[in-house]
């Protein structure tokens, strides 16, 4: 499956010097470039998701516990707990000021720029990535509650990893299912004393089915959306959207209508106890139907003429 994963990586841009600074500008700058869109056309799924299981527990018991796989700087916490979106984040780091400073006087900035804000969220969080400066960032900005800085594919839970991790209700995941496979979730599950739910975002090109296993092992049954996909963000450039389109064609996944038009698509995956997906269905849980509203700059867009396919861009 190692193979699978990083053939298909492949066909992918890599960013991999955004997730490794410490502070977020790079991150937002460059994704914002690409109309990088998910975390608010996410939002309102997770904000009822996590709805959903907090209304299961207990008044008494507090806010869910939410373990975020590859939180990078904490983008998923702050979409939940204050009203910011992808757009307010990248114009804040994107002015001349911002990009001036460095990045203590930032980190700085930034816990006063959360903490001016009413935490509207049910959760906290507690992150998990193998970049030590992004999970420092959420950490210290007060996004994260919590941080584990390790790369399970490779390594194992130390005991102090697992205490932070131990009263987990959901286990989130956005546009990190590639770079971590089935083993970390493995790990993560093995080591959870409650089983909790499972929230994935996975963009279309990649399977889902082993993880959909090893959650099986555990207990849980799960679902997907069928009613729509999100959209993840534009191709970066012809020869990402060529490849991205051939590993889905090779996958047995069309893109007409989706992928061919130009952004990456990924789809939710949710895993719960059998009982509670039979009391109510994923579909029945949340109230969405089309997540394909943000408008974007120019996309590459696969057209048909002649019988032969053309890649045009599309303003
Ligand atoms: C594409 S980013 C997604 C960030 C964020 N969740 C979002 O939706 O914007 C992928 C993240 O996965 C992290 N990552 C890559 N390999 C990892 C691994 N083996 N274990 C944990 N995190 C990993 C990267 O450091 C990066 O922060």
């Amino acid at each position: 499956v190692k193979n699978q994963f990083s053939v298909i990586n492949a066909s992918k841009a890599s960013f991999d010097t955004i997730y490794t600074q410490p502070d977020p500008r790079a991150y937002y700058s460059v994704l914002g470039e690409l109309d990088y869109m998910i975390p608010d056309l996410a939002r309102p799924v997770i904000r009822q998701l996590l709805s959903a299981r907090h209304r299961s527990q207990p008044k008494t018991a507090g806010k869910l516990r939410v373990l975020d796989v590859g939180c990078s700087y904490g983008i998923n916490a702050a979409m939940h707990k204050y009203p910011v979106t992808v757009s307010t984040l990248n114009r804040r780091y994107t002015r001349r000021e911002m990009r001036l400073l460095g990045p203590e006087e930032l980190i700085g900035l930034d816990r006063h720029y959360y903490a001016s804000w009413p935490d509207i969220g049910v959760a906290n969080f507690t992150g998990l990535d193998s970049s030590g400066p992004a999970v420092n960032y959420g950490l210290q900005v007060g996004l994260l509650e919590g941080g584990v800085v390790r790369n399970l594919e490779q390594e194992s839970l130390s005991s102090e990893d697992q205490a932070r991790i131990a009263g987990t209700d959901i286990i989130l995941s956005t546009g990190c299912i590639g770079y971590v496979t089935e083993v970390t979730y493995q790990k993560l599950m093995q080591a959870l004393p409650h089983t909790p739910w499972v929230i994935s975002f996975v963009l279309r090109m990649f399977p889902y089915e082993p993880f959909i296993r090893v959650l099986s092992d555990h207990g849980l049954v799960t679902e997907k959306l069928t009613s729509t996909s999100f959209a993840q963000r534009r191709f970066r450039d012809a020869d990402e959207f060529q490849r991205t389109l051939q590993v889905l064609r090779e996958r047995g996944v069309d893109p007409s209508g989706i992928e061919s038009q130009g952004l990456l698509h990924a789809e939710l995956w949710v895993s719960r106890p059998a009982e509670e997906v039979q009391k109510r269905p994923l579909a029945k849980l949340l109230t969405i139907s089309n997540s394909l509203s943000h408008s974007t700059g120019a996309r590459y867009v696969m057209v048909e003429q002649g019988g032969a396919n053309y890649v045009v861009m599309e303003p």
